[in-house]
């Protein structure tokens, strides 16, 4: 299946509210926070889109001074493991990369296995551990950092 990927855009709220609760369930972001984040400044949300318009897969970006973080990340159930995650995560670190950012930081929940084990292949470390820190779960959450290099091919 050809997947286009696209910025996301606030006619996207509906679908991604569905794949919000599919993937997070009772910790997914309500439509204000969602509609807060597509919208909002020094950020880049992606969606991929299947040719019949359905949203697969979103993630987004935000972008620090030094430092960018990795706000989200869903693909589908029925898509995953085709190479959607891979190819979000890919764009969202390419536009920290455009920004001249050197460093890319994420929380994932330390029982997401799918997503740790994309972000290492991805070549994001383990750099600590954050308590009791998605609620209501009371999960804990790795966090991870990916360091980038400097490309002298794009404009800084
Ligand atoms: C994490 C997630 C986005 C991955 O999406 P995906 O499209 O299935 O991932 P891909 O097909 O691109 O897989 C890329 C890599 O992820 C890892 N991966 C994917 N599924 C995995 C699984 N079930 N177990 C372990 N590693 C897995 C592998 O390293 C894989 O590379 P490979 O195919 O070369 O082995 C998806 O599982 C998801 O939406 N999960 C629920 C939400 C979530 O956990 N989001 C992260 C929040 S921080």
């Amino acid at each position: 299946m050809t997947v286009t990927l696209r910025p996301a855009g606030l006619e996207d709220t509906d679908q991604l509210v569905q794949l919000e609760t599919e993937c997070f369930g009772v910790e997914a972001w309500t439509v204000a926070m969602i509609e807060d984040e597509i919208t909002g400044p020094y950020r880049a949300y992606l969606v991929a889109q299947a040719p019949d318009g359905t949203v697969l897969g979103y993630g987004g970006v935000f972008m620090g001074l030094d430092s960018a973080e990795i706000m989200t990340l869903a693909v589908a159930t029925a898509a995953r493991g085709q190479g959607l995650g891979r190819q979000l995560l890919d764009a969202l670190i390419a536009e920290a990369r455009q920004a001249g950012i050197l460093q890319v930081m994420l929380e994932v929940a330390v029982d997401l296995e799918p997503a740790i084990g994309l972000y290492l292949s991805a070549g994001f470390e383990n750099v600590g551990l954050r308590r009791n820190y998605y609620q209501p779960s009371g999960r804990d959450a790795h966090v991870m950092r990916l360091a980038l290099t400097a490309d002298p091919a794009v404009p800084r």
